[in-house]
């Protein structure tokens, strides 16, 4: 038999947090380690989730391409899981030519068969852009708490899911328009017509896999509301392009699990594992992540009417919670990846942590209090002193000399009990189950009492010794999945090679010891504090400042490429820049130029259709009318700020509340020396 093992594929834009890492690839990593233990033949794949909007959109914030971002991001995840010790056999990206090709393949399979329909449906488009916009892509003011740049598909001030219809005054997120809705073409994958097939291998599959509860009733919850055609398409530009269609890709979802397939392929031959009937395939996610290994994805290769290598256990994880909150890097709250890395708490303490609180069956939380009192009071006071005090006996009295008796201890029943339990991967116990055999060590070293048997009853003594070196062997090897680098220090010092599960029992016999030294280190108060306080001044600050100065506009020309837009050329005394404004129907071009106005100056240069701008103007909006924010002051002088001020994006910009009233201009409530005429109150954007 051969296993094949996914974890999830994380999504490119973003930092991997503590949740993200045991809720897949540490799973996973644990599970492909133990079946390596146990001479299986391992394939453990996984990747970056390259496409979708997410992408787009963190592209925009940062202000590069969207394969800037992934290339950016699949290295901050590959060097993240390096450090936490994951043994991938392969990290690969969805953003190949061969991912391309595989997705082609079974959509123009699925098309064949029947399963592919085309439907017009309408969607929310910006005419000044001329595109679509993605739901994240629309804002307007939050129909539940009035927050005014709430997202199409979420508010960020109160949390609650939205749809882009429900905002009040929904405006195109890039030049603040407002969408109109617009037919659009869009390919469906009927699942309807696929339920029958995939509700039948459902039922096999999940007995024989014995899929996780949170799995099942998902699946189950799915399947009877009764499945409907489900749109693959999106009207985007990043992603899998759509054969023949201009300017659609398919919906990231679609594409994404066949990664799994198409990773494969830059590793090896990837029908090796996916068309082998001797492959047994295990799934490693979250459990938000669910609909789309059970339902989607397995419907999409039941379409194709090939044999595929078919989803056969699914592990499926609650969320891991952080003490303070939702993980956020902006907001400063959680613990993510590359922070763990500069703690100098090693990786397997991490891992340890993780591993025996991971969200089986219930969530769980994430407590550095917690973290401190099961590393120094399990990792170290159980494991760590069993190991410890055993290697340092036979330095000490045997000269690093293993005593050549037969163990009395025998573990035959436990170990059969966390073999069992890591066969469906319900690791906590597993682990659990482990330190219960070191917690046995550790009694029956005090009740032997070597420190006393050692002169009165030498025979005893050695007995006790060669099984307890004997026991911390076999631990070392039931603890590799879980602790890697720790089992290979173990190993070291015990000079023995790296053993695997069939040797559990077998004897060292008398054999020469190497050099002992404490496995793990004290998380005192002193130093955990120390470490909270790094982070946090590590992490970004909430509210960046904004920037306003005075700029007089000296030359405006019409934009090339887009009707509603102009191009100005704005002196600020001692250099110039080009800024682009939506104001073709509120201005003519010589009432704009020689104005003094005020503009936003610390904004990320943007591209606006092809010409990037290099700041913001203030123009006053009341939903009638617009007018421009001007100002006494000379080109060049700070209305806000003093020039120290970093560079924000356009999210941080957002954060910030910009307003006229009576025609005087406020930021975040203050108010600055620019006013207006004739749109007295309202927005300024
Ligand atoms: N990128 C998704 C997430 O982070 C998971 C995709 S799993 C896949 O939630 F395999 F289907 F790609
Ligand atoms: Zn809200």
């Amino acid at each position: 038999m051969k296993v094949l093992i996914t974890s999830a594929l994380p999504y490119v834009n973003n930092v991997p947090h503590m949740g993200n890492i045991i809720g897949c690839v540490l799973s996973a990593d644990v599970f492909a380690r133990f079946k390596r233990s146990q001479g299986e033949e391992v394939l453990y794949v996984c990747g970056t989730d390259e496409h979708g909007t997410t992408t787009e959109a963190k592209a925009i914030e940062e202000g590069v391409t969207p394969q800037e971002i992934c290339d950016k991001y699949y290295k901050i995840h590959k060097d993240v899981y390096d450090w936490f010790g994951i043994s991938f056999d392969i990290f690969g990206r969805t953003s190949t030519e061969n991912h391309t090709e595989i997705v082609h393949d079974i959509f123009k399979t699925l098309d064949k068969n029947g399963y592919i329909q085309a439907k017009e449906v309408e969607q929310t488009y910006c005419s000044k852009e001329e595109k679509y916009l993605a739901d994240r892509f629309i804002e307007g003011t939050c129909p539940h708490c009035g927050y005014e740049h709430a997202r199409g598909d979420q508010c960020e001030s109160c949390g609650k899911l939205l749809d882009p219809h429900e905002l009040k005054n929904p405006k195109c997120k890039f030049c603040g328009t407002t969408p109109i809705l617009k037919k659009t073409e869009h390919l469906f994958l009927d699942l309807e017509k696929l339920q029958p097939e995939l509700e039948q291998w459902v039922k096999e599959a999940s007995a024989k896999g014995r899929w996780t509860q949170n799995a099942l009733s998902t699946t189950e919850a799915w399947l009877k509301k009764g499945l409907e055609p489900r749109a693959i398409t999106r009207d985007l530009k990043w992603g899998v392009p759509v054969p023949g269609k201009k300017d659609k890709v398919f919906y990231v979802w679609f594409d994404a699990p066949i990664g799994y397939i198409s990773i494969t392929g830059q590793h090896t031959d990837w029908k090796s594992w996916w068309k082998d009937p001797d492959v047994k395939l295990y799934q490693f996610m979250a459990k938000d992540n669910i609909p789309f290994h059970t339902i989607l994805f397995p419907a999409s290769l039941i379409g194709t009417k090939e044999e595929w290598t078919m989803l056969h256990h699914i592990n499926s994880t609650e969320y891991l919670q952080h003490e303070d909150g939702k993980f956020s890097k902006s907001r400063g709250t959680g613990l993510f990846g590359d922070d763990a890395m500069k703690t100098g708490i090693p990786a397997d303490a991490f891992r340890y942590y993780l591993l025996i609180n991971r969200p089986e069956k219930s969530d769980a939380t994430f407590t550095w209090k917690d973290l401190q009192d099961k590393l120094n009071g399990e990792l170290l006071a159980n494991l760590g002193n069993l190991v410890n005090r055993t290697l340092v006996f036979i330095s000490k009295y045997y000269d690093n000399k293993i005593p050549d008796k037969k163990s009395e201890l025998d573990i035959t029943e436990d170990v059969k009990k966390v073999t069992e339990l890591l066969e469906w991967a319900n690791e906590k116990e597993a682990l659990k189950a482990i330190m219960t055999i070191s917690q046995k060590g550790n009694q029956y070293f005090q009740e032997n009492q070597p420190w006393k048997t050692r002169t009165e009853d030498p025979e005893k003594c050695e007995i006790a010794i060669s099984s307890l070196a004997n026991l911390v062997k076999d631990l070392a090897i039931l603890i590799e999945p879980f602790l890697p680098d720790t089992s290979k220090r173990i190993f070291e010092q015990l000079a023995v090679e790296p053993q695997t599960w069939e040797s559990i029992g077998k004897p060292l016999g008398s054999h020469t010891i190497g050099k002992t030294e404490p496995l793990f280190e004290k998380l005192d108060d002193k130093k955990l504090a120390k470490i909270k306080e790094q982070l946090k001044s590590s992490k970004p600050v909430e509210v960046k400042p904004l920037q306003l100065r005075a700029g007089k506009i000296t030359k405006v020309e019409k934009h090339p490429e887009a009707d509603k837009l102009y191009i100005e050329t704005v002196d600020f005394g001692d250099h110039k820049r080009t800024i682009v404004s939506g104001l073709v129907d509120h201005y003519s071009m010589d009432e704009l130029e020689g104005k003094t106005c005020a503009w936003v100056t610390n904004l990320k240069p943007a591209k606006l259709r092809g010409i990037e701008s290099q700041g913001m103007i203030l123009a006053a909006d009341d939903g009638k009318a617009v007018e421009v924010a001007v100002t006494n002051a000379k080109p060049g002088e700070y209305l806000l700020g003093d020039g120290s001020e970093e560079e924000i994006t356009i999210d941080e910009f957002a954060v910030h509340k910009l307003e006229v009233k009576n025609g005087k201009a406020l930021i975040d409530g203050e108010e600055i020396v620019a006013y207006t005429k004739k749109v007295l109150d309202g927005k300024l954007r």
